[in-house]
């Protein structure tokens, strides 16, 4: 079964994340060019050009791509475990006329869709986020079309900076204990998130280093990329992947032992579902 958050388990990195999405974010949220690229592609190879692709967005948040798609002319959904950031994009939703209900879906309400409601599926710096990604590559099997795609942009296992808490190597370390003393060491000289995170604020440096793992254990589960690949491979997908690097991230990529599994750069996966499945 595909996992839905529980009130209880909401993010400690709230952030942005539960703030009513504004017109001025949305204007200056740029679209990732790869997914206008899919789209492009998808719509050319298209019997019937004159219906516009249905896309969807996988842990949409508060439906920024969604709603920037939509207001392209094409037709989006998103979906996401936390119905508090999906329900932080409904009054956005509600302005383009659109029903929230039926733009930003809960985790229950796509698995009522049908079979094949999606040419492609996409997400953004999520699939890192996902606790049971068999559960997650199965439903998304099930709701991608025949013939229909998937693109996938979510940061490396081996990038050297932890994306979400900026600190570095902090998501190498296994041991729970290494990990809190790393963390603790980074508040210590002072090399945090604390922009980027306004529940800190005000907080001692143990509190900190506690909310801190406590994301990191709980909320981000980075994975090898041959694994990813394989557990997409196996509920049928057809799979690739392409790794772009930074300015420092290719040099850290050919230092480290199996890179091929371990990558530091920002990764992009593509589906593919057979026409015939
Ligand atoms: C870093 S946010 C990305 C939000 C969005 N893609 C954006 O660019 O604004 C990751 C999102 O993935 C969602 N998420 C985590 N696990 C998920 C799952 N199994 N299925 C759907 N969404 C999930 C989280 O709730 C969160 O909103």
């Amino acid at each position: 079964m595909v996992e839905s958050m529980a009130e209880s388990d909401k993010q400690e990195h709230t952030g942005a994340k539960y703030a009513p999405l504004e017109e001025e974010e949305l204007e200056s949220h740029p679209l990732n060019p790869m997914l206008e690229a899919a789209i492009t592609q998808l719509t050319s190879v298209r019997d019937d050009e004159s219906d516009s692709l249905e896309v969807l967005d996988w842990g949409c948040g508060r439906g920024r791509t969604v709603l920037a798609l939509s207001d392209r002319g094409i037709r989006a959904r998103g979906v996401d475990v936390d119905h508090s950031s999906v329900a932080a994009g409904a009054a956005a939703a509600l302005r383009r006329g659109l029903d929230p209900s039926e733009v930003l879906l809960s985790m229950e309400a796509l698995a009522l869709l049908a079979d094949g409601s999606f040419d492609l599926i996409y997400s953004e710096e999520t699939l890192e986020h996902v606790r049971s990604l068999s559960d997650v590559a199965a439903e998304m099997y099930r709701v991608t079309r025949p013939g229909g795609a998937g693109l996938h942009t979510f940061p490396g296992s081996g990038r050297f900076v932890e994306p979400h808490v900026r600190m570095p190597i902090v998501h190498w370390v296994r041991s729970r204990y290494w990990q809190r003393f790393l963390v603790g060491f980074w508040l210590l000289i002072g090399v945090g998130p604390y922009a980027h995170w306004p529940e800190l604020r005000g907080r001692s440096r143990a509190e900190c280093r506690e909310i801190l793992c406590r994301y990191l254990s709980d909320k981000t589960w980075y994975r090898d990329i041959d694994d990813v690949r394989e557990t997409f491979r196996v509920v049928g997908f057809d799979t690739s992947v392409e790794v772009s690097h930074g300015r420092w991230s290719k040099w850290i990529d050919r230092i480290t032992p199996g890179r091929n599994g371990f990558p530091c750069g920002q990764m992009l996966l593509r589906l593919r579902k057979e026409t015939g499945a």
